[in-house]
């Protein structure tokens, strides 16, 4: 019974890895845009600059979609998200949500 467990527990798991990696968000292409202050892994490297880290992926696609828009007004966001065509707010929302979350203390 253990031995039969551990097979299928063996062929189950190329499957396993095989839907993590087409899960994990690819790192977009207009990422070095925004590492200067939120860092590569979404944890702020600037004093007044919000942790991106573990944030709500919706939430960072409206928070991007209205600073282009001009709904929410902010120097730079507001000049930078005009940079951003929409898939690219959408990959880099994937991005920074799917980075873990900042602990407290963490920023520079
Ligand atoms: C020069 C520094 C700087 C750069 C570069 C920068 N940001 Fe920001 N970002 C900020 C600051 C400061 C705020 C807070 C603005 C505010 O109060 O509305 C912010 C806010 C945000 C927010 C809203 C967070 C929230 O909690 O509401 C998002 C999302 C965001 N930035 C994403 C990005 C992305 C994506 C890029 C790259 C395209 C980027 N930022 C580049 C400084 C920066």
């Amino acid at each position: 019974m253990i031995a039969l467990t551990v097979i299928a527990c063996l062929l189950l798991l190329p499957s396993l890895a095989a839907a993590q990696a087409s899960t994990a968000p690819a790192r977009p292409s207009k990422l070095g845009l925004c590492s200067a202050c939120h860092g590569v892994d979404g944890v702020s490297r600037a004093p007044g600059t919000p942790h991106l880290a573990g944030q709500d992926r919706q939430y960072l696609v409206r928070a991007l979609s209205d600073y282009r828009s001009g709904k929410r007004q902010h120097v730079p966001m507001t000049s930078l998200a005009n940079t951003l065509q929409p898939k690219d707010i959408e990959a880099l929302a994937a991005w920074y949500a799917a980075q873990p979350g900042f602990k407290k203390g963490s920023a520079q």
